[in-house]
């Protein structure tokens, strides 16, 4: 293991008699680490910080399976490990529900102003109620446009529609998942989508493919008044166009959780009143962290019985 996770899962193996190394330090692991572990491991329970890449899984010769501790698996190389018969896994769903919750955590504070208000209190700057006082944005009859309709964006469209939001969504093909959970939901073009929605909200997993979808074009082609939300991962935006895009008025503000090149963040926005900035904590809460270490336990121990594990990435499917 890169890097300490909650004990239920460490237990867990143990009880099944696998031998557990844990990197003693608590931050992510260095190259060096990686490449001192790997070589005797059979297992490597993985965190998004790790870049497993095809000149670390080459330094690990009996390796039978990476288990991201994580929904997102774009630190790992599939090609490289499909190529040397190693299982990928992630762990799906067990996160969707925290990881929704903190989207509209990220969307009540910016719209109401939440942190500016704290810091006023905090800062022993507020002097009583006003009646133009730090103004927000009703949610109630506003437009939120998801962008990507799997497990997590169809919670947040559940959630959304429950503040009075109505949703449009941008995804690959219809979702009966978000169309479920929001009956008045419609799917529309992406175009459609950033010229319609009060609030954008990006759902998709990272790959290529999505690299920069929010760059200089899309935010100029979002409404003035529009709000962009990011807890999906960061390279989906460009980080030096949103911040032309909040200091010259493309769109109004920016709540995220995710970073284009995380631990850092583009200075500027650290300044900025109309942004909202987490550290990458969709899934920060206990429940939902020991259910994520038990799955990625549970993918372990089923490749070490020889049997498929039962959250292999779809990429890798041909592999079972
Ligand atoms: C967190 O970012 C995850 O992918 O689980």
């Amino acid at each position: 293991m890169s890097r300490e996770i909650p004990e239920v899962a460490v237990e867990a193996l143990r009880a099944a008699g696998l031998v557990v190394e844990v990197n003693p330090v608590d931050r992510a692991a260095t190259r060096e680490e990686l490449y001192l572990g790997l070589p005797r491991a059979d297992a490597f329970l993985a965190c998004l910080t790790d870049r497993v890449d095809a000149a670390l899984l080459e330094s690990a010769p009996r390796l039978k399976v990476v288990a991201n501790f994580a929904v997102g698996y774009n630190n790992i190389d599939l090609p490289a490990a499909r190529e040397r018969r190693i299982f990928v896994t992630n762990t799906p769903g067990v996160l969707t529900a925290a990881t929704a919750d903190l989207t509209l955590a990220l969307l009540l504070a910016l719209a109401r102003r939440l942190a500016e208000g704290e810091a006023l209190v905090r800062g022993g700057r507020w002097k009583g109620w006003g009646p133009l006082q730090l103004l927000g944005l009703d949610l109630e009859g506003r437009i939120l446009g998801i962008v990507g309709a799997g497990a997590i964006g169809s919670a947040v469209a559940r959630r959304a529609a429950a503040f009075g939001m109505r949703i449009i969504y941008h995804s690959r093909s219809r979702s009966s998942r978000l169309e479920g959970n929001v009956p008045g939901a419609v799917r529309v073009p992406f175009e459609h989508l950033l010229r319609e929605a009060d609030v954008v909200s990006v759902h998709l997993p990272y790959s290529a493919a999505v690299h920069h979808l929010f760059g200089e074009r899309t935010f100029r082609a979002m409404k003035r008044d529009a709000l962009f939300l990011n807890t999906a991962r960061g390279p989906v935006h460009d980080e030096g166009a949103l911040v032309r895009a909040l200091k010259e008025g493309w769109i109004a503000g920016a709540g995220l959780d995710v970073y284009e090149k995380e631990p850092s963040v583009h200075p500027e926005l650290l300044t900025m009143p109309n942004t909202v900035l987490l550290p990458h904590l969709g899934s920060a809460t206990r429940r939902t962290r020991d259910r994520m270490a038990m799955l990625a336990a549970t993918n372990i121990l089923a490749v070490m019985r020889g049997e498929r594990p039962p959250n292999l990435v779809p990429e890798l499917s041909a592999l079972a």
